[in-house]
């Protein structure tokens, strides 16, 4: 069921000389297919276990040689998003540099498609490809195993998003091993809301309603990936952040109802939210439960996308 961490990319692990030109760096989005949440930590983490997902729907971010370090975007959340030395990004060209001894210089630029704070990794997305776009740039050679580990420093959906495809996540979330599935598609249609959720507050609210895990173990989950049957799947996804979500969020209970009545197999909440994910049949009835849910306009935008599909890859 799984399989040694990034095993199947040794092109990935060769050194490499610098790169002259622009480094064009592609990565996706992340649902949770399957999250269960335990008890708040010492440190104020909660142990969990979670099913990963990839899906298409992608930011790039653009490295070039510079003589310091500077950070400009456009799309999704522009003007919103801090471009200062709090941005992930930032930070984790930072962290590879102070690891690699290089000087921390270059050029980058984000175009992002991923909304912020909308419970798809976004911010984490960005860490992972400016970790993958720096070492490329500046040929410091690290293996996909090395830019996980920095990345477990910086949050715990980042080594996820430098892996991709669907994995399980343990610890906070940073010990990450891929599964197989086999290769199968899967059509997911996400409702992107108009404002986000903070999700240090959706942990919080977990914890003040009772913190009790609804989940079991994702082995049924994990079954179902395998038989590759859409209903089957549809009925063993799970996410205890729903709960705290939908209580933050009460509107969001008519999106999940609007999705299901247009004909979703399954709806839920991405990770902490606010974005709901539905699983459709095939490509064709995604496209159907996208036309319908825009129509019914219960949320700012409508996207579909299939996963898995690789973490943060140089294009
Ligand atoms: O690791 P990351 O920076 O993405 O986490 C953001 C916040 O989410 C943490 O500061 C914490 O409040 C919460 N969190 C948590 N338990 C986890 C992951 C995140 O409580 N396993």
């Amino acid at each position: 069921m799984t399989e040694p961490l990034f095993s199947e990319d040794e092109e990935f692990d060769r050194p490499r000389l610098a790169a002259h030109g622009p480094v064009r760096v592609r990565v996706p989005a992340k649902i949770n297919l399957h999250l269960r949440v335990g008890p708040a930590r010492a440190d104020g983490f909660h142990e969990l276990t979670t099913v990963y997902h990839a899906i298409g729907l992608y930011d790039e971010l653009t490295a070039r040689r510079g003589d310091t370090l500077t950070l400009t975007m456009e799309g999704e959340g522009t003007g919103e998003l801090s471009l200062g030395e709090d941005n992930l990004i930032l930070r984790a060209v930072r962290a590879l540099a102070a690891e690699t001894g290089h000087d921390a210089h270059a050029r980058l630029h984000l175009k992002k498609q991923i909304p912020i704070a909308a419970g798809l990794a976004g911010g984490s997305a960005d860490a992972a490809a400016a970790l993958v776009a720096c070492d490329h740039l500046w040929g410091t050679g690290m293996s996909r195993d090395d830019l996980a580990a920095i990345a477990a420093t910086l949050g715990s959906d980042i080594p996820f998003l430098v892996l991709g495809g669907t994995a399980l996540g343990t610890g906070r979330g940073e010990l990450v091993s891929p599964v197989l599935t086999g290769g199968h598609a899967w059509h997911w249609v996400l409702a992107v809301a108009d404002e986000g959720l903070s999700t240090p507050v959706v942990y919080r609210t977990f914890d003040e309603l009772g913190g009790h895990s609804s989940a079991g173990p994702p082995d049924d989950l994990l079954a179902a990936l395998r038989q590759r049957d859409p209903e089957v799947l549809a009925g063993r996804l799970a996410n205890d952040l729903q709960a705290p979500a939908l209580h933050l969020r009460p509107e969001l209970h008519a999106v999940l109802d609007a999705g299901l009545d247009a004909g979703a197999l399954a709806g839920l909440v991405s990770g902490s939210g606010p974005t709901c994910v539905f699983l459709a049949e095939d490509a064709r009835h995604a496209a159907m439960l996208a036309a319908e849910l825009e129509s019914r306009k219960c949320c700012r935008a409508v996207k579909t996308a299939v996963g898995p599909v690789p973490g943060a890859r140089v294009l």
